[in-house]
């Protein structure tokens, strides 16, 4: 007999697949449409600024202290699944857990840089707006402002953050697929149902 638990809640669901369509959005809208490409950037960062609160608030497996793990765990995980007999976890496993924390990392860093790199090339967005109000001018209606910052820094850095998040994310699938079939069972499903089976 088994039995079906609730591993995953409705915040950490839907900001899930919230966070995967607005990722798959900016990096392929590449920065045109500018409005496109912007505003699912900074709704990359909201679904984060959430996640991360959910992470100290929310019930016991969407907490941080529940699926961050010391990297010797990381390690065990690891090699337990190079065995072919990783250890099995109810909520995210050793290496799912530090996986989440880099990817909310380059996330935060790709959208950060995106702003930056607004500012410095076009002198608007938020850094834009900040930067003036520090100078001490007004904010604008047409949400013009001086350019801030340099254009090539922050262009290459947004695309380096960008590409090494998305390769973060190609690797998180394949992990996903991988520990799915190690432990015979469906993770997305359960990322969609919020449901795992239970012998
Ligand atoms: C495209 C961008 C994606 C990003 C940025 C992303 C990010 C994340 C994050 C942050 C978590 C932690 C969930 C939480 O506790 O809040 C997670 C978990 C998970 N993701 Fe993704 N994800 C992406 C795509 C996908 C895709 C396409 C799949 C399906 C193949 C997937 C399947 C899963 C599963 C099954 C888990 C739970 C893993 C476990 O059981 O420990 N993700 N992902
Ligand atoms: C996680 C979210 C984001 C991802 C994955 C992402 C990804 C990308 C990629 C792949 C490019 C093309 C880089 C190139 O080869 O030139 C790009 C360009 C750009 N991004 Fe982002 N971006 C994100 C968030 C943002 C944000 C929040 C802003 C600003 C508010 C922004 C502003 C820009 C701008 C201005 C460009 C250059 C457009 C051009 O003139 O060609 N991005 N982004």
């Amino acid at each position: 007999m088994s039995q079906s638990i609730r591993v995953w809640d409705i915040v950490v669901r839907f900001g899930h697949w919230m966070l995967a369509a607005l990722f798959l959005t900016a990096y392929f809208t590449e920065g045109e449409p500018a409005w496109l490409h912007t505003s699912a950037g900074y709704g990359v960062l909201i679904v984060i600024a959430f996640r991360i609160l959910w992470g100290f608030i929310g019930p016991e497996h969407a907490r941080f202290r529940n699926f961050v793990y010391p990297l010797a765990d990381v390690r065990a995980y690891l090699q337990g699944l190079l065995a072919r007999q990783p250890k099995h976890y109810l909520g995210h496993n050793p290496a799912g857990g530090l996986m989440i924390l880099l990817l909310l990392a380059a996330l935060t860093g790709t959208a950060g840089s995106g702003m930056a790199y607004f500012a410095a090339e076009k002198g608007r967005g938020p850094v834009a707006a900040a930067a003036a109000l520090m100078r001490g001018e007004p904010l604008r209606d047409d949400g013009r402002y001086t350019k801030v910052g340099s254009k090539h820094f922050w262009h290459e850095t947004h695309e380096i953050l960008a590409n090494a998040a998305l390769a973060l994310v190609l690797v998180h699938i394949a992990g996903v697929v991988v520990a799915s079939a190690l432990h015979r069972e469906n993770l997305v499903r359960a990322m969609v149902t919020g449901r795992k089976q239970q012998p």
